[in-house]
């Protein structure tokens, strides 16, 4: 009689963004668990996404997701706001039942708001973010649902990540930007407390951000929460955690040239490390 257990090969947890963004969420996983390896995956060669389609930007998601599954990955984590905003809920509902029905997708939009009702007290919260995760309208859906007294302002800041993805976000240009984007939304709600950094790239801007940010507004960054999170889900999921190897070794793979990956994820890991370039699509 075949055995009711049968073996399954344990692999890295996958964790995807459309460049070097997803890295600021890498970083404080592994400080929470730096046990486990890790597969992260930047599809750099066609960042940003931010400013694509909804049926592009869940194609090319997808394609990540197959791919971090064909290497081994049971769990992958979208640490894109715009993939989780706009792939992730297809994914989860239609894609994973087919294509592997033990395996699991997660986001980085959930763990956030589930945060910022916790730290508003004025219950306006504000989300600086792309364009496409603002016109998703993913934060305002997901924050009714938990926080319904919360009142939610979306702030589209399509400059920011172009200037993080070009080496911009300290230069003097970047203030202009910063500034302009965060003026616009507390003009919009000036009884905004909470700000959800809701890009995955903004806290390399973060500088800035805190010089133009009134005093008392709280910068909520997200890596911290989505880490904190993922603990928990483990926790709660131990037949997932089993199926994750605990070898605390990180991967970094690449759509674009390796060279020009390690140079620039050197700056948001604060460390030089080693990447590999792979063909997704
Ligand atoms: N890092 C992605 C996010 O969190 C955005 C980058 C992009 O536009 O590709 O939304």
């Amino acid at each position: 009689m075949p055995s009711a257990h049968c073996s399954i090969t344990k692999g890295p947890i996958g964790v995807f963004d459309s460049g070097y963004g997803g890295l600021t969420i890498l970083r404080e996983i592994l400080k929470a668990m730096p046990q486990y390896d890790y597969l992260y995956l930047g599809d750099n060669a066609r960042t940003p996404y931010g400013t694509r389609s909804f049926e592009v930007v869940y194609e090319f998601t997808l394609q990540a997701v197959r791919f971090l599954f064909e290497q081994g990955c049971h769990l992958v984590i979208l640490a894109c706001n715009t993939a989780s905003a706009k792939a992730l809920r297809s994914i989860q509902q239609n894609d994973l039942p087919k294509l592997a029905p033990q395996r699991r997708v997660l986001g980085v939009i959930r763990p956030t708001v589930e945060a910022v009702g916790e730290i508003s007290k004025s219950r306006h919260v504000g989300i600086m973010a792309t364009p496409g995760t603002i016109r998703s309208h993913t934060y305002e859906l997901e924050l009714a649902k938990l926080w319904p007294d919360i009142k939610v302002t979306g702030e589209a800041c399509p400059m920011w990540v172009p200037l993080v993805e070009n080496e911009e976000y300290d230069s003097p240009g970047a203030d202009y930007f910063v500034r302009q984007r965060i003026e616009s939304l507390l003009r919009r709600d000036p009884l905004i407390d909470s700000v959800i950094l809701g890009c995955t790239h903004y806290p390399l801007l973060l500088g800035k951000i805190r010089q133009y940010m009134p005093e008392g507004v709280h910068i909520i960054e997200q890596g911290h929460y989505v880490a904190q999170s993922l603990k928990d889900y483990l926790m709660r999921h131990p037949e997932m955690a089993n199926r994750l190897i605990e070898g605390g070794t990180v991967r970094f793979l690449t759509t674009e040239q390796a060279e020009a990956f390690q140079s620039k994820a050197a700056v948001f890991m604060g460390e030089q490390l080693e990447a590999e370039r792979v063909h997704i699509g």
